[in-house]
């Protein structure tokens, strides 16, 4: 009876296998150009994207404040041999006005052979390389002057074994900042099974604040980025970075909305401020490192704007009581764009970055069709009124419909659901047509968000599949889809770290993977060209989807296809206008064996793009796309 069975699904898969679907490619008629900004990524703060992530800083917690609860989450009283010691949060002294709060150490018995303090233990822990330099700080003050110096060290969390030492002299009865460095030998194991502590040897009181310790990061550079991280976002060469959110623009209350002016300058003067998603932000991660993050990643920024509309519902009315916000938007702006003449400018300048960054694209708000008031139109206007008349360059996106003046570029929405395109694989297979009647006498169109969210803590390869199909559609369309962003971009799988699940690169803190979505998103945009080629797909095949560019100055054409069904299909290409066809063909394909499979922190590669060579190209040839698999096929043409 199985054998019946296997021979009759056997036979149907061949029979689907055996028909051939048919690409008619027009080689000499392109039919529009592509969006130089079709592929870029949309970040926030959640799921410890940037503290814990992204943004290097190793110690978690580190201004304590986030006095509401779990003040000294991550810091551990240390009480060696006979030492006794307490430690608690301090809210009526701190380093600066934004700063406040502090760690309070009171060490009642202690001495050389029993040191007491207090531990970090990072975020899930800290990561340790070999002959590896690490750069600390912290604020502090005492009032007992013989309590110093403090001793800081690098420890393993199962062998107790120092993996590296400091000390930091005497503290002083004012808050100072103290300086250290830790430098690893060549035989330490790497780990991140790691806590840092600050010790001390006598009897006394002292407090702490902004404890901070950096490993190596991206291009050296202080205060920078988690080079791994870095290394998987370049590879993606996205052309854009929308920021700073998403829900995390908005804030749950109107207050907590991001604020860049809190987020630049010294960190010791960055309040820090809660996130809507469940945890506070430490603002290492300001406006100037979103701005050189851009401009390290070659991104242009795209800048979301507060619009006066939060998370609980809560809005601004437009007219008199919005007019601060708009003056901060372009003031906003000044900071990025302005000379350092201007009074936000000269700010931006002061901190290490004279030369302005560039700006073309301003989003005011973020899902502005979730604000029940109704007020979003005129808020919009307002906006879009005030920085055209000093901007009228600047290309303005309304991030819901609105009517009272036309913006730029749209940030579209699933209409079905009100809400970014956030859907199955198979609404994504169902909707790969969705731009190719929309009207093109209206905005342009950016695809603020956007992921098939199947899978979990990331994304696998059925997810994948629907991601490239869905992208066949917006590069055909590309002339109207102007800039499209994955989200979310980053999940630290730690316990509890996540928020939103299905996401694109994962990570703890040692290493991290691309999902299979990533691989597509890194095929996508690295085989893209400049013109939109005119093709017409003929199958019977539900699951077969395809997307053909070319790139202007080389001629090279890139053929995509998709098969998201679990049998091959056989493709007759047909290349017309194009009779030089060079036999030589790059074949770079992202497969697996079923929609489930997936990359993990373990098991990192088990999906990746493989890159073959065949001499089979030909104005007509036959080509055959594997099972669950997403393909780009490179052909050069004589010129
Ligand atoms: O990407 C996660 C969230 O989804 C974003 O913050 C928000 O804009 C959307 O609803």
């Amino acid at each position: 009876m199985r054998l019946i069975l296997a021979l009759l699904i056997l036979a149907a898969a061949n029979a689907l296998a055996q028909t051939t679907a048919t690409l008619s490619i027009d080689a000499l008629h392109p039919t529009a150009q592509i969006s130089p900004t079709l592929y870029g990524i949309m970040s926030e703060e959640i799921n410890h994207s940037y503290d814990g992530g992204l943004y290097a800083e190793l110690i978690a917690n580190r201004t304590f404040q986030n006095n509401r609860r779990r003040s000294l989450e991550r810091w551990i009283l240390v009480e060696k041999g006979a030492s006794e010691a307490a430690i608690s949060l301090d809210t009526t002294t701190g380093p600066s006005a934004a700063l406040p709060n502090s760690l309070k150490l009171v060490v009642t018995s202690a001495d050389a052979h029993s040191l007491a303090g207090f531990l970090n233990t990072g975020y899930w822990g800290i990561a340790l390389h070999p002959s590896t330099t690490y750069i600390g700080s912290f604020y502090a003050r005492s009032d007992t002057p013989g309590l110093g110096p403090i001793t800081v060290r690098l420890v393993n969390n199962q062998t107790g074994a120092v993996a590296a030492s400091a000390t930091v002299p005497v503290l002083e009865n004012s808050w100072r900042p103290n300086f250290f460095t830790l430098k690893t030998a060549a035989a330490l194991q790497t780990s991140a099974d790691n806590h840092i502590e600050f010790l001390v040897a006598h009897p006394g009181t002292a407090w702490f604040s902004l404890l901070s310790l950096f490993p190596p990061t991206w291009h050296d550079q202080p205060n920078g980025f988690r080079p791994d991280l870095m290394e998987k976002l370049a590879a993606l060469h996205p052309k854009f970075l929308r920021f700073p959110g998403g829900n995390y623009l908005e804030g749950q209350r109107l207050e907590d909305h991001y604020d860049w002016k809190k987020t630049i300058g010294f960190l010791v003067d960055r309040p820090t401020h809660p996130t809507p998603w469940m945890y506070r932000s430490s603002d290492g991660m300001g406006l100037l490192e979103f701005l050189t993050w851009c401009e390290d990643l070659h991104m242009e920024p795209l800048l979301a704007v507060f619009s006066g509309y939060a998370l609980n519902h809560d809005h601004i009315n437009a007219g008199k009581d919005l007019e601060p916000f708009v003056q901060d938007a372009l003031e906003e702006i000044e900071y990025i764009t302005g000379s350092t003449d201007t009074r936000w400018g000269a700010e931006r300048a002061r901190f290490g970055h004279p030369a302005p960054f560039p700006l073309h694209y301003i989003e005011i708000g973020n899902e502005e069709y979730h604000d029940p008031s109704g007020t979003y139109d005129a808020r919009f206007a307002q906006f879009y009124n005030a920085i055209k008349k000093a901007h009228p360059q600047l290309q303005i996106i309304a991030s819901a419909p609105v009517t009272s003046v036309r913006p730029d570029i749209i940030d579209d929405n699933d209409h079905a659901a009100n809400r970014h395109f956030y859907r199955t694989a198979e609404q994504f297979f169902l909707d790969v047509h969705r731009y190719d009647s929309y009207d093109r006498s209206g905005p342009k169109i950016l695809v603020g968000e956007w992921a098939t969210r199947e899978g979990t803590p990331t994304t696998n390869l059925g997810a994948a599949l629907a991601d490239a199909a869905w992208m066949t559609g917006l590069e055909r369309n590309s002339d109207l889809v102007v800039m499209a962003s994955y989200a979310p971009l980053f999940v630290n799988l730690s316990p509890f770290a996540m928020q939103w699940e299905a996401d694109l690169i994962g990570f703890d803190a040692l290493s991290s993977y691309g999902s299979p979505s990533y691989y597509a998103q890194v095929m996508f945009s690295n085989h893209l060209g400049d013109q939109i080629l005119a093709s017409t797909l003929d199958t019977t095949n539900p699951r077969l989807f395809e997307s053909v560019t070319a790139d202007s100055k080389t001629g090279r054409l890139h053929i995509k296809l998709v098969n998201a069904s679990s049998i091959p299909q056989p493709v007759d290409l047909k290349i017309a206008g194009a009779p030089r066809i060079r036999p030589a063909m790059t074949i770079t394909t992202l497969t697996g064996k079923t929609t489930k499979d997936t990359n993990s922190i373990t098991e990192p590669t088990h999906i990746v793009p493989t890159v073959t060579h065949t001499n089979t190209a030909a104005a007509s040839f036959r080509h055959l796309v594997p099972a669950y698999s997403i393909q780009v096929l490179d052909i050069d043409r004589t010129p």
